[in-house]
């Protein structure tokens, strides 16, 4: 059996992937972050795989890293929500488990898995961008990832959108995934928490305990904060990807990542946005803003398809 794992800031998908890229059985667990010992993340990681393959015999192992991998995709270099800064992760992993390990950037995965079974099928260009802790971006060239002479191409996230704007975990500043993410609408809304009743009685007036799942259902309830913090990071989504568009001008746009559930919440105000930031609208196809199709296990099936080139 072939294991998919999705590696984010705060937890690890682990999912037993089919020939087919039909997910089994998926196993989560929650990792302490980034200033933690890496052994920490791998302990989760090793817990995640066993628990998903069960008692069929593990193949091969494919991750989905929430950073930047190398051009030979055995360590991350750098990561803004991993602890991991440079060492073969591959090595380590492949020695501890007893099988083949294969690694990519997250949203390259996600990206993969979605021109393989999902939105990005035939496209001949895709801009993916995933909206969760972050942002992830990945580039697809017909069915081949854009990875980069160094392996780190599609890191949309960090493009600095507001000089001197908030701090980023990246350690500069200004980084669209601090105005565009699941974190930067769990800011809009912890910030006028006391505005919304339903946020209040969600989270027992803790803003501490706002989640963005919360958000996304108090906005579904017609809840006015909720709504205002999606205004907010979809009028940033279709402004960041105006800026990709009059970069790279695909054939396709997909947004993935936890905050993509919310569908036209969020994908509205993009499409305004980025209809009236792009530059030569009204003179230009625009292309398509789509949800992804494979919804939270797209990054581990991504990671899973890798995995099924080196070892079954
Ligand atoms: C990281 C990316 C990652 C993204 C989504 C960003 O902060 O730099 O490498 O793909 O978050 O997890
Ligand atoms: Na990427
Ligand atoms: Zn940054």
């Amino acid at each position: 059996m072939i294991v998919g794992v999705d590696i984010g800031g705060t937890k690890v998908l682990a999912g037993a992937v089919t020939a087919d890229g039909e997910v089994r059985r998926t196993a989560l667990r929650f990792t302490p972050g980034r200033r933690v010992p890496a052994h920490l993340v791998e302990n989760a990681l090793t817990e995640a795989v066993m628990e998903a393959v069960g008692d069929e015999p593990l193949q091969a192992v494919g991750l989905a890293a929430a950073g930047f991998v190398d051009a030979t995709r055995t360590r991350v270099l750098f990561a803004p929500h991993l602890p991991w800064h440079g060492e073969d992760v591959v090595a380590v992993l492949s020695e501890r488990w007893g099988v083949p390990v294969i690694m990519d950037n997250d949203a390259n995965c996600t990206a993969l898995a979605e021109a393989e079974y999902g939105a990005g099928r035939g496209s001949s260009s895709t801009v993916l961008v995933t909206l969760g802790t972050g942002i992830g971006g990945a580039l697809m060239l017909g069915d081949q990832l854009w990875r980069g002479v160094g392996g780190m191409a599609g890191e949309f996230g960090h493009q600095q959108v507001v000089p001197g704007g908030l701090p980023c975990q990246c350690g500069r500043s200004g980084c669209w995934e601090q105005y565009c993410s699941g974190n930067a609408l769990v800011r809009h809304a912890r910030a006028r928490l006391g505005a919304s009743p339903v946020l209040t009685r969600i989270t027992d007036a803790d803003p501490r305990a706002l989640t963005g799942a919360m958000v996304t259902a108090a906005a579904a309830e017609g809840d006015a904060v909720a709504l205002e913090a999606f205004r907010s990071v979809g009028d940033w989504l279709g402004v960041g990807l105006a800026n990709l568009v009059a970069s790279l001008d695909p054939a396709l746009l997909v947004v993935g990542g936890g905050v993509s559930a919310a569908g036209n919440l969020l994908l509205d105000p993009a499409r305004a946005a980025l209809a009236r930031s792009l530059v030569g609208a009204a003179d230009r196809v625009i292309p398509p803003l789509v949800p992804a199709a494979l919804g939270p296990q797209a990054g581990l099936v991504g990671a899973a398809l890798l995995a099924r080139q080196i070892g079954g």
